[in-house]
């Protein structure tokens, strides 16, 4: 800006402070403060035109060096996310110098000894990651019951809110996401409100002055009234809304209890603001045209500002809504008070609705997803894995969102990962993350890109980054390097090209078909035999564990299988004119052990939120009222088969995933737990033959500093007794199993302190009794801690999840692993001999399976052998759940390769016990 034109803004902006609102009836000229405001009032928001003539980011950190990352594979964001060079990026005062091939000779002349020169060795480098939907610092980790700041009980409309007032700084979360590349975030304010509040952009690295605000990117000029320059265009705002509805504020039971009350709510508050906006609009035209004459105060309000600046098309619009009814309501919404809205976040159903989104008022929101968490509620009961693809089909912004804590905002990449592998094209699956959810946050002119003059956020990945596992070796922003001693895992070359992934056109279109719920039951093959062809290998369990039944030394030498009902009969080389046969072609795929699963309440549960379609907790007799005497008092014992509900949707997804079975545990608040349940995920109902695989598998029991009841130590004490002088009672039988060998122990603990004194217990109880006895620790957060003792005691592990993150202060000395620690959770405790499993949390979660145990083989370094990997979610899990390894037989094919390769779909499950084949 030349000084003629910044000398009378200057002026403009001392009046500005000088005149803050006068009493213009007195008057005869207007102030210029109200002439500015006047015309401010009709900027749009966004970067000021000399944006791009910076030389310098306003977030440079004096001090910091200059960067040359040479010899990388740069994904721009350049042509749709299609653009890749191969070359090299230089990075100084916090921002992108330049793009392309440098003469590292000629930067060092210029820079010194200052410049930093990383050879990336031909690896791929992508812009920083950019979340649009996270609670980081809102709602912190661990939880704490000081640090939960993202929902305000004081009404539904709250637009007047900022989440910025609750932005802790201390969260465990930012170091954490940082390592998984995230390098912006847009932190909302929670869901508890139909308008939660203003929305914040922040980076997430650490800032000098350790304060909130200078996380902010380009915070708006309204965090503290501070209008450097009101002819600048004011910054984009970020405003947080409920969806007319949704069943969160509906919950929280706000205002009245259905939609029909939210969406009045709503429209009341965006009335309020477009009256303030017109009563503004008209005393500044009548300002603007010299008509002073009894014009009174400007109009304003601070409690309604905000949501002003929304009618004006200034704020970017979040808004949480699930349901074609939501939608429409949301259409309608934009529509009558015109205001156009960012993006459509969850939105389950939008993949069903195009049209209608299409229908909202000014450009088409974006539509902000997980990959395949769903069906939690009845509102995302018709989520899709195929809704990305979809979507991009119909021309709509496809993003992915992590709504941290409630995923992992860490391993966004994942989210974008599935989507690809469920068909997002790869171009757009990466822009998912940064490109576009910045061009929606309204900060595509600073991030989301590898340019010359944007900022300097980028990842350097270790693996192609749509690869299964993909893990930054380094991560810049704002130019400075945040992962101080990396430890970047060798993969194989393979992993540094886009990875091959299935078809799914077929179900794809069958979701849309059949709204959401399509079909997902395999089609049975019994009492014919089938016949799999080009098969590469056959694993199966044996007495030391898995074993290769068979395996094809190369591609012209595969093999033929042979099953009669559900059981193999002939590997290798087999007869292929078995009369009558069903003939299944491989192409070079495997077939593997099934998959178990076990951590969520899967066969317990439809819909989490929905009471009436859960099997539900039981009685805690440490709970106010214990266990009412008819059930059976406090010596009860409940069995989670009596509650199995078949057939579930998540059932039915895991099975067509290569999970073929599942052990649950009755649902518990408390310490008690109750005995497990094996049963298989094919069966229609439980007197189905086969369907229930084991109907007591082991005793579950939890001991956790976060449970509602009684002291840790009561817990402990409570656990001695069972054991060493079990109460009357059906339970009785059932803790003397356990004290005999018998019966597995299988408590839930998280902290290596109860972790210790679970250990202890076990000595205790075996010198008391003079047996050995089987204890597995599910969650295990810290187990890692302690992995030596728990070799030595015999005492396995069930990690759940199978990449720890600090939920709660139990959990908060977890292993991070790579880039941040060299070991995994599973390695560091492979590395003492425990046996180790992985578990899920959520239902939804069951189908991943496979590609958990996938994750954690690469993490390892390369480490672990096949067979060991599909252990991890099979065999092991079996063995420490029930005490013995190989229980049911049943095992699934894969197409195109084996169940660790992420390009391949499981065609069909065996099962000997079933004495079937269903495929798909
Ligand atoms: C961007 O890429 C997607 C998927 O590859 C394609 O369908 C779409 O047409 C492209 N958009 C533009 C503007 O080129
Ligand atoms: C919200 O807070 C204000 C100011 O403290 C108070 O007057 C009002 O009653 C509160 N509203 C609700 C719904 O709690
Ligand atoms: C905020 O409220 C929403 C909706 O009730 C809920 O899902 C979320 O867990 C709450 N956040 C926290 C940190 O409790
Ligand atoms: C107000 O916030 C801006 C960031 O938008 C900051 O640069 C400025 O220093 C702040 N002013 C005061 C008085 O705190
Ligand atoms: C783990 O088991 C292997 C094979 O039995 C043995 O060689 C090794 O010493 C054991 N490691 C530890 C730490 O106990
Ligand atoms: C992998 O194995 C090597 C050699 O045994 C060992 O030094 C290294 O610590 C292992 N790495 C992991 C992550 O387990």
């Amino acid at each position: 800006m030349q000084w003629s034109l910044l000398a009378p803004t200057i002026l403009l902006c001392l009046l500005w402070y000088i005149y803050p609102s006068p009493r213009l009836s007195k008057l005869s000229r207007p102030p210029l403060s109200i002439v500015a405001k006047c015309r401010a009032l009709q900027l749009q928001a966004g970067p000021p035109d000399n944006f791009h003539d910076r030389t310098e980011s306003d977030r440079f950190v004096p001090g910091t060096r200059p960067h040359l990352i040479q010899n990388a594979k740069l994904w721009t964001g350049g042509d749709n996310g299609t653009e890749i060079i191969s070359g090299d990026v230089l990075i100084e005062k916090g921002m992108v110098k330049g793009v392309g091939q440098f003469n590292s000779a000629v930067l060092l002349e210029i820079y010194g000894s200052e410049l930093v020169v990383i050879d990336a060795n031909g690896a791929w480098v992508t812009p920083g990651i950019v979340d649009i939907h996270s609670h980081l610092g809102d709602a912190s980790s661990p939880e704490l019951s000081g640090a939960i700041d993202d929902n305000s009980s004081n009404g539904t409309i709250q637009p007047w809110l900022r989440s910025l007032d609750g932005l802790n700084t201390h969260d465990d979360s930012y170091p954490l996401s940082i390592a998984g590349g995230i390098t912006t975030a847009l932190i909302l304010p929670g869901s508890g409100n139909a308008i939660g509040g203003q929305a914040f952009a922040i980076k997430l690295r650490k800032t000098q002055e350790r304060s909130s605000t200078s996380m902010v990117l380009e915070a708006p000029y309204q965090i503290n009234s501070s209008f450097p320059d009101p002819t600048l265009p004011p910054r984009w705002r970020h405003m947080k809304s409920w969806s007319p509805l949704g069943e969160n504020p509906h919950s929280v039971g706000w205002y009245g209890d259905v939609r029909m009350d939210t969406i009045y709510a709503f429209r009341q508050a965006y009335n309020t603001a477009s009256q303030i906006k017109r009563q503004q609009d008209e005393y500044c035209s009548q300002a603007l045209s010299g008509d002073w004459e009894g014009l009174g105060e400007f109009p304003e309000s601070l409690q309604w500002e905000a949501l002003v600046d929304v009618v004006r098309g200034r704020v970017k619009v979040q808004i949480h809504c699930y349901e074609a009814v939501d939608f429409d309501g949301m259409v309608r919404l934009s529509n009558e008070f015109k205001f156009p809205i960012s993006a459509f976040h969850h939105a389950s159903e939008a993949y069903l609705v195009p049209d209608l989104i299409k229908k909202t008022y000014g450009p088409t929101p974006a539509i902000a997803l997980f990959a395949t968490n769903a069906r939690y509620k009845r509102e995302a009961y018709r989520g899709s894995e195929f809704a990305p693809r979809i979507l991009a089909e119909h021309g709509l912004t496809v993003l992915m969102k992590s709504d941290h804590p409630v995923l992992n905002s860490r391993y966004l990449l994942y989210e974008a990962q599935q989507a690809y592998f469920y068909g997002l094209p790869e171009n757009l699956a990466i822009a998912s993350i940064t490109s576009n959810s910045a061009s929606v946050m309204g900060m595509a002119h600073r991030i989301g890109y590898i340019k010359e003059g944007w900022d300097a956020d980028l990842v350097v990945w270790d693996s192609h980054p749509l690869a299964l596992g993909a893990t930054p070796s380094q991560v810049f922003i704002d130019g400075i390097p945040q992962l101080l001693d990396p430890h970047v895992v060798e993969k194989p070359e393979v992993f540094q090209h886009t990875p091959p992934i299935p078809n799914f056109d077929k179900e794809a279109k069958a979701a849309v078909e059949y709204e959401g719920l399509p079909p997902l039951e395999p089609t049975s093959i019994t009492k014919r035999p089938v016949v799999f062809i080009n098969v590469r290998s056959v694993l199966t369990p044996g007495a030391s564990g898995l074993e290769e039944l068979f395996s094809a030394t190369d591609d012209r030498a595969l093999g033929t299988v042979v099953a009669v009902d559900g059981r193999i009969t002939c590997a290798g080389l087999c007869a292929m004119d078995v009369a009558d046969a069903t003939v299944i072609d491989l192409q070079a795929g495997s077939i593997s052990p099934g998959l178990v699963s076990f951590g969520s309440p899967l066969g317990l549960e439809h819909i989490a939120a929905e009471e009436s379609t859960v099997d539900g907790p039981i009685y805690d007799p440490l709970s106010k009222g214990g266990v009412p005497e008819i059930v059976g008092g406090d010596g009860a014992i409940i069995r989670a088969a009596d509650g199995l509900l078949f057939r579930t949707r998540d059932a039915l997804l895991a099975y067509r995933a290569g999970v073929t079975s599942a052990i649950v545990a009755p649902t518990s608040e408390g310490v008690f737990g109750g005995l497990g349940v094996l049963f298989s995920l094919g069966a229609a109902h439980k007197l189905e033959r086969g369907a229930v695989l084991q109907e007591i598998t082991g005793l579950h029991m939890r001991a956790m500093q976060s449970l509602s009841g009684p002291s840790v130590s009561t817990q402990i004490a409570l656990l001695r007794r069972l054991l060493l002088r079990p109460v009357d009672g059906p339970s009785n039988l059932w803790f003397n199993k356990v004290t005999k060998g018998e019966l597995p122990l299988v408590v839930e603990a998280h902290s290596a302190d109860i972790i210790a004194s679970l250990i202890l217990l076990k000595r205790e109880v075996e010198h008391a009794k003079g047996r050995r006895i089987q204890m597995t620790i599910t969650g295990a957060a810290e187990a890692h801690l302690l992995a030596k003792e728990l070799g030595e005691a015999g005492v396995g592990v069930i990690l759940n999840p199978a990449r720890s993150f600090p939920f709660l202060w139990e959990d908060r000395r977890m292993l991070a692993g790579p880039p941040l620690t060299k070991h995994t959770p599973v390695s560091a405790l492979m590395a003492y001999n425990v046996t180790v499993g992985v578990g899920v949390l959520e239902i939804c979660d069951a189908r991943n399976t496979r590609f958990d145990i996938a994750w954690a083989s690469f993490a390892a370094g390369g480490n672990m052998s096949k067979a060991q990997v599909l252990a991890l979610g099979s065999t092991n899990i079996m063995q420490l759940l029930t005490g013995n390894s190989r229980l049911h037989g049943d095992m699934v094919a894969t197409r195109g390769g084996d169940l660790l390769d992420f390009g391949t779909k499981v065609v069909a499950a065996l099962s000997p016990t079933r004495g079937l084949v269903d495929v798909w």
